[in-house]
């Protein structure tokens, strides 16, 4: 490898390919035209190794510990910002003056309000189902109300549809939250900030005012930004993939928020409240560790470890300050749940399979604790992960969209089944 290209030998042909290097972070192989030289395609499941586009919008540092959102560090951004400049930012590549900032909420309050036939799609669910799988059809079923910002050719349409999104995702996650619990759905209120008209929209109830806690509504909108982009992570990656067909945008959106689910991604916060409370006390920590470290044991600890992140992950050190606030406001001195997650933090940090294994808590290690002192049940924890990841997914998929050289995904693979064969006929099989 040299300068800017690099050589790879097959068998008895020589083929060059070119290096690009981004601003930061790793350079790139182009090897678009690997198969056309060699017949082979690489192989690399995970895409452990491979960068699946070109993107200005987020960077990590997975060995330092690094994360950027268009250049401006997540501890800055987290610090001293609002989660609607964080969606600006995302979305338009800089932090807003003070007029883009109040226009931009201006826009955001006024697409807050969902179709009211929506209302009576809950209807057909049961009141038991996972909020998430009312989130997934929700979302997918805006793509049958919202026609006017389908066609993705136009960029005013794509700008529509992206505002719509940002604002109408809080409302029906609220939604999903209220039908689960039997309680009314509660429209709105364009006096109140993004954040705080979530919390109001979850928990306030007819029968009487509710007051948005601002403490609270300061820590959910810091949380909303720690998760609102990180690059191209599994459920963007399906965005991505999505849109590269020319799906409507509120399709792709539902379709990252199905990927989302899972609990090796963005479930993991559920998995690992559920995780701390199985542990149930500091005594059990240490048999916890030995099933995570045990090969015959699928059990891992949820919440730690990441594809990227060899270090820790910055949001996991935001989070666990965030936690400690909540905590303090609602004046829960000695939570159980937080004595295990510190023991095991402890404990795991300072064992050798985790060090050598570069396991370090992720974001997902201490939301959980927060948000249920927040009041919202273990069920809604991903829910408001993907509030906070649709202004991520949305930036992305506007990125693919306008990227000129952008084409539809279509990996190959390396087969491994039968060879051609001739049918049997059922007699003689
Ligand atoms: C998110 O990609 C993103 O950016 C995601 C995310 C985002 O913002 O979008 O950051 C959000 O999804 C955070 C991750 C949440 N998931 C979890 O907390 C679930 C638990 N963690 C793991 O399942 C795992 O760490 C992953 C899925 C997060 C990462 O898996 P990788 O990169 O494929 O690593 P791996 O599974 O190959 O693990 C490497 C080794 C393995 O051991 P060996 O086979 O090499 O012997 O580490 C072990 C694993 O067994 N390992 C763990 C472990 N995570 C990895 N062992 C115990 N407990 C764990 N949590």
């Amino acid at each position: 490898m040299s300068g800017n290209t690099s050589q790879l030998q097959v068998g008895d042909k020589t083929v060059d390919m070119a290096i690009k290097k981004g601003s930061v972070g790793p350079a790139v192989i182009d090897i678009a035209k690997l198969y056309a030289q060699t017949g082979m395609f690489t192989y690399d499941p995970g895409f452990t190794s491979t960068a699946s586009c070109e993107s200005h919008i987020t960077y990590i540092d997975g060995d330092k510990g690094v994360l950027l959102y268009r250049g401006y560090p997540i501890e800055q951004l987290a610090e001293h910002g609002d989660f609607l400049e964080t969606c600006y930012l995302l979305l338009e590549g800089e932090l807003p003056t003070a007029a883009q900032k109040a226009d931009f909420d201006y826009r955001i309050t006024r697409h807050t309000m969902v179709h009211e036939q929506m209302a009576r799609f809950f209807q057909g669910f049961r009141r038991d189902a996972h909020p998430m799988a009312v989130m997934v059809a929700s979302i997918g079923a805006m793509s049958a109300f919202y026609h006017d910002s389908t066609d993705i050719s136009d960029p005013h349409q794509r700008m529509i549809a992206s505002m719509r999104m940002i604002a109408k995702v809080p409302t029906l996650a609220a939604m999903a939250y209220k039908y689960s619990i039997g309680q009314p759905f509660v429209y709105p209120l364009n006096s109140l900030d993004y954040t705080s008209n979530f919390l109001r929209m979850c928990f306030a109830v007819p029968a009487e005012e509710y007051k948005v806690n601002p403490v609270l509504s300061r820590a959910l909108d810091r949380i909303f930004i720690l998760h609102a982009d990180h690059e191209q992570n599994a459920s963007t990656s399906t965005v991505r993939l999505a849109g590269s067909s020319g799906a409507n945008p509120f399709a792709c959106i539902a379709a990252g928020t199905a990927c989302l689910w899972g609990p090796a991604h963005g479930g993991a916060n559920e998995a690992a409240l559920k995780m701390l409370e199985e542990i149930g006390s500091v005594d059990n920590i240490p048999k916890y560790i030995a099933k995570a470290k045990d090969k015959n044991d699928p059990f891992r600890l949820m919440g730690f470890g990441h594809r990227v992140y060899k270090n820790y992950d910055p949001r996991a050190k935001i989070m666990q300050k965030t936690t400690h606030e909540v905590l303090n406001e609602l004046g829960i001195k000695d939570d159980p749940l937080l004595d295990v997650a510190v023991e095991l933090e402890r404990i795991a940090l300072s064992d050798e399979y985790f060090i050598e294994k570069k396991l370090y808590p992720n974001i997902d290690f201490y939301s959980g604790i927060t948000l249920k002192a927040m009041g919202f049940p273990t069920s809604m924890f991903t829910v408001l992960f993907a509030v906070a990841r649709t202004v991520g997914w949305i930036a992305q998929w506007k990125e693919m969209i306008e990227d000129p050289s952008q084409k539809i995904g279509r990996p190959r693979q390396l087969y491994t089944g039968s060879p051609q064969r001739d049918y049997l006929p059922i007699g003689r099989r």
